[in-house]
């Protein structure tokens, strides 16, 4: 028979008595899901992609991926940008997110990494002919950044459980 997890023997998880300390629902949501996480994987996919097809052009040398690399890092930049004034919203709006340590740690991660894309678009922009290695390197510290503003972004949600449903605010 399977566990009842409200057993008064279950002791509470972490996250649960994070919930009952501080209300950290998401205010910038639809029908409750959080749109920042709706948003976030478009930057997390584009900014991969921009190193794969850096990788691709250098192999190549095929001209075809400067001009893909220029759409796949514009495309990075301002997804990373629509991203990050959700996040914004959801930092100001909420006082439980704000109270967070991480949530800053995880902010500052993620504009770190959309000024590296911003940086990367413009530089195929006005010298494509300097993507090798440039526009190479922007993509390896993109890639970096974005593993760690992910990580961090995941970190909120699943060790201090802001913005899910289970928030005393719902
Ligand atoms: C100033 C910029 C940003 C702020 C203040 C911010 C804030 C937040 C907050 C409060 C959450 C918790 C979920 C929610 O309440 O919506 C979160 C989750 C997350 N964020 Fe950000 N964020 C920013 C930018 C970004 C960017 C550019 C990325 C792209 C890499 C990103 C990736 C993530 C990920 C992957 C999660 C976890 C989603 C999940 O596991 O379901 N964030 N962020």
């Amino acid at each position: 028979m399977a566990k009842n997890s409200s057993s008064p023997k279950t002791p509470p998880s972490q996250v649960m008595l994070e919930l009952e300390r501080l209300d950290v629902g998401s205010a910038v949501a639809v029908v409750g899901h959080p749109l920042h996480v709706m948003l976030v994987h478009f930057p997390v996919a584009f900014v991969v992609a921009t190193l794969g097809v850096d990788v691709l052009y250098w192999w190549s040398g095929d001209e075809f991926w400067l001009r893909a690399g220029v759409w796949a890092a514009g495309t990075a930049f301002w997804t990373g940008v629509l991203a990050s004034l959700v996040g914004t919203g959801e930092l100001l709006l909420v006082r439980g997110i704000r109270a967070h340590e991480a949530s800053w740690s995880h902010a500052i991660a993620a504009m770190t990494l959309v000024a590296i894309a911003g940086a990367s678009w413009g530089l195929r922009l006005v010298d494509p002919a300097s993507v090798l290695p440039h526009g190479l390197v922007l993509s390896v510290l993109a890639s970096v950044m974005v593993g760690f503003a992910g990580w961090h972004g995941g970190k909120l949600v699943f060790d201090h459980g802001i913005g899910i449903l289970v928030s005393p605010k719902d």
